[in-house]
């Protein structure tokens, strides 16, 4: 396949090599996640690094801009473009609409003048006019993404999304050859930036998100897999040794990690592993069930482990904390509201100290409006700020709505996803606070605790 390398570090090897020639690739994200200096550094690189020519077609109303940020990457595009490699073209959506459908228009000469073979266009939102008809935004960018191809370009189309907008949404995902989100979080105070290759069209690609870095000579996309940046020294676990390692020691306190765990894989594993190091830790512990069948079940599994009497310990001392998405384990008719209420007094009880908590958020999500339990969840994150708090989600992917199972995973500082494909089951470490990352393992379920072997070759 002849790939065009984006010459960026890192990105060329979650794409297999490059871009395939030819394609138009989509770029999306949030104001400030770095596409217009991704745009660049594709069209630098390939004018410095591979002899190709670029245009970089903006609709950015202060032109001096774009030079200046180049600059500030040590890239002088006014050099290059003085040598006749390069084309900054700054026009509105509705001239370039009109002037790529004709035979001669200008940017066609302009490709033909330097020879182009990469182009960017700062961004295709602009194509969409508030207020129009969405059928005329598809045509916009399907004459647009036409005329590119047309002329054997290269492309990527960088797309600016608002706040909570869904690219899933919008016609240029289907126009597009491939797909790639950025995303910026911040996670434990520190300022995260995530890149991810969501698709490729004819064309195998790596599609986790992998941390990224601007700076110095612009954008660099650190290894898709890679070991803790530094191991913790006070971390909980999380019931399972080998995870624990995996994760550079645990879970740390402050940390609020998800466990995506599909609901016919060893769920039970990680619903007890982690209450019974908290009960034999100490901490204070939180446990949020899903509902009364749930929570008579995962009784009975701790009495398997034989935690039965330290349980009740913690329960009678007050230590322990048994919720449930209506409210107290031990009322029936609870109304979701004293869910809050119940957290509330919980953490206030644990003032000062150490808490752990667990919650079912598929239940907690299936029985409660959105909004109610979303609130729930931010209740488990914000209220205990007096403790040391560590929160463990647990998640079943598919009982979730897709666009909230993404709030959570951004929410989350760690995510780790457990599934079955066929007879085998995998886990796979996305994210943590520490930045490491890891391939999916294979995992085999054994008879003794912690009842998973994770298969590390
Ligand atoms: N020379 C540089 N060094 C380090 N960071 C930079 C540099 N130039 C831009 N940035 C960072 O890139 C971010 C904006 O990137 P940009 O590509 O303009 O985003 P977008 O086009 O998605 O809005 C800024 O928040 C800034 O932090
Ligand atoms: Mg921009």
């Amino acid at each position: 396949m002849d790939r065009v390398k984006t010459g960026i570090e890192g990105l060329d090897e979650l794409l297999f090599g490059g871009l395939l020639r030819g394609d138009a690739m989509l770029v999306a994200g949030a104001p400030g996640t770095g596409k217009t200096s991704l745009g660049m550094q594709f069209i630098h690189s390939g004018i410095t690094r591979y002899q190709e020519p670029g245009i970089f077609i903006t609709f950015e109303e202060f032109p001096e801009r774009i030079y200046r940020d180049a600059t500030s990457f040590g890239w002088d595009f006014r050099a290059l473009e003085d040598q006749g490699k390069l084309k900054v073209l700054f026009t509105s959506p509705e001239v370039l609409q009109q002037d790529i459908v004709r035979d001669h228009g200008l940017v066609n000469e302009m490709i033909a003048e330097i020879r182009a073979m990469r182009v960017v266009v700062d961004s295709v939102s602009n194509l969409h006019n508030a207020g129009q008809d969405p059928r005329q935004f598809r045509d916009a960018v399907y004459s647009l993404v036409n005329a590119l191809k047309r002329e054997s370009l290269t492309a990527m189309l960088l797309r600016e999304l608002r706040e909570h907008e869904d690219i899933g949404s919008g016609p240029e995902e289907f126009l597009a050859d491939g797909l790639i989100m950025l995303n910026r979080s911040y996670v434990a105070d520190r300022h995260m930036r995530f890149i991810e290759v969501v698709k490729s069209r004819g064309s195998p690609h790596i599609a986790i998100p992998s941390l990224f870095t601007i700076g110095q000579g612009g954008i660099r996309v650190l290894p898709p897999f890679q070991e803790p940046f530094y191991r913790f020294e006070e971390a909980v676990s999380t019931g399972i040794p080998q995870l624990d390692d995996l994760l550079g020691g645990g879970i740390p306190y402050g940390g609020v990690y998800l466990m995506e765990v599909d609901a016919d894989t060893h769920q039970d594993i990680f619903d007890v592993g982690f209450a019974k190091e908290a009960l034999e830790a100490g901490d204070s512990f939180i446990r949020v069930a899903g509902d009364s069948r749930q929570r008579s079940r995962w009784r009975a599994l701790m009495k398997e482990a034989g935690q039965e009497q330290s349980l009740q310990k913690g329960l009678d001392s007050g230590r322990v904390t048994l919720l449930w998405a209506g409210g107290r384990d031990d009322a029936e008719q609870a109304s979701p509201q004293a869910l809050g209420e119940e957290i509330n007094r919980a953490c206030a009880q644990a003032a000062g100290g150490n808490l752990r908590i667990q919650a079912d958020l598929s239940r907690l999500f299936a029985l409660l409006p959105p909004e109610q339990a979303n609130a729930a969840f931010s209740s488990l994150t914000v209220l205990c700020q007096d403790t040391k708090t560590v929160v463990l989600g647990v998640v079943s992917p598919r009982t979730v709505p897709p666009q909230q199972l993404a709030k959570l995973r951004t929410a989350a500082d760690g995510l780790v996803r457990v599934w079955t494909e066929g007879s085998y089951s995998y886990l796979q470490v996305l994210k943590t606070v520490n930045s490491a990352r890891t391939p999916a393992y294979a995992t085999i379920q054994t008879p003794r605790p912690p009842f998973i072997e994770i298969v590390r070759r």
